[in-house]
């Protein structure tokens, strides 16, 4: 790859602001100042330094977002519809990042953004079998004859059988209730169908975590932040 085309993908600056760094002899590939932007680059193997800090090339990014409601998680909408990524920093726009599972445009919660296709497929494909648990409030009182239903397999509205699921159910008075669903599928409007299913309707629904990864609680909605080594150890091994 050409050197310039390297650091403009990192995001360093536009193409032409890495070239002028690069004439201004700020750029050394393998300790040697390179001049020249067109100077070719072996990004997994060779030693780019900016200012004399070595820059690490980035193959795959990953980000936690707690994404707010009214805003979808990947593409596919109407052309006016705002996605995740856009509230990501330019600087990421190149990495064409994609949801490792949706959520719904009124739901909240933990979203993975990735490059990494195979890391999306393990993640949504139902032969993973990774739990994503999420906090509902719901409209009706949930009652333990529907935490034994989740329990034993919800056929939904249109006969679609369901593997068996979780339903804790920590507030049901006054006709409203709260609950923490865990799911290991990932059909479209599944917790609310469930719920559906069950004469009650989701109000409001926030996703806490996918496999052993929990949506980090200082992220305000909108917020988010690249995944630490350790969590990512932690999804890849499907804990
Ligand atoms: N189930 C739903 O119904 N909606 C979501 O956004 C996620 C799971």
């Amino acid at each position: 790859m050409r050197i310039d085309r390297l650091l403009a993908n990192q995001g360093i600056g536009s193409r032409s602001e890495v070239k002028a760094l690069i004439r201004s002899g700020a750029v050394k590939v393998n300790g040697e100042t390179v001049r020249d932007p067109g100077a070719p680059v072996d990004e997994l193997r060779d030693a780019v330094e900016l200012r004399g800090e070595t820059l690490t090339y980035r193959k795959y990014v990953y980000i936690m977002m707690n994404k707010p409601a009214g805003v979808l998680s990947g593409g596919g909408g109407v052309p006016t519809d705002k996605t995740a990524a856009m509230l990501l920093p330019a600087a990421y726009a190149k990495f064409d990042l994609s949801p490792a599972g949706r959520l719904d445009k009124d739901s909240e919660g933990l979203l993975l953004l990735t490059n990494d296709g195979d890391f999306v497929h393990d993640t949504i494909s139902p032969s993973k079998k990774v739990k994503k648990r999420y906090f509902i409030r719901v409209g009706g009182e949930l009652t333990d004859a529907d935490r034994e239903a989740f329990e034993a397999g919800i056929i939904l509205g249109d006969g679609t059988a369901l593997k068996p699921a979780g339903l804790e159910i920590l507030k049901a008075e006054g006709g409203l209730s709260e609950a923490v669903v865990t799911i290991s599928e990932g059909k479209y409007h599944q917790v609310k169908r469930m719920v559906l299913a069950r004469g009650k309707r989701v109000t409001y629904l926030k996703r806490l975590s996918i496999g052993a990864l929990s949506l980090d609680m200082r992220l305000g909605p909108g917020e988010f932040r690249e995944l630490t080594e350790e969590e990512l150890e932690i999804v890849k091994s499907r804990g």
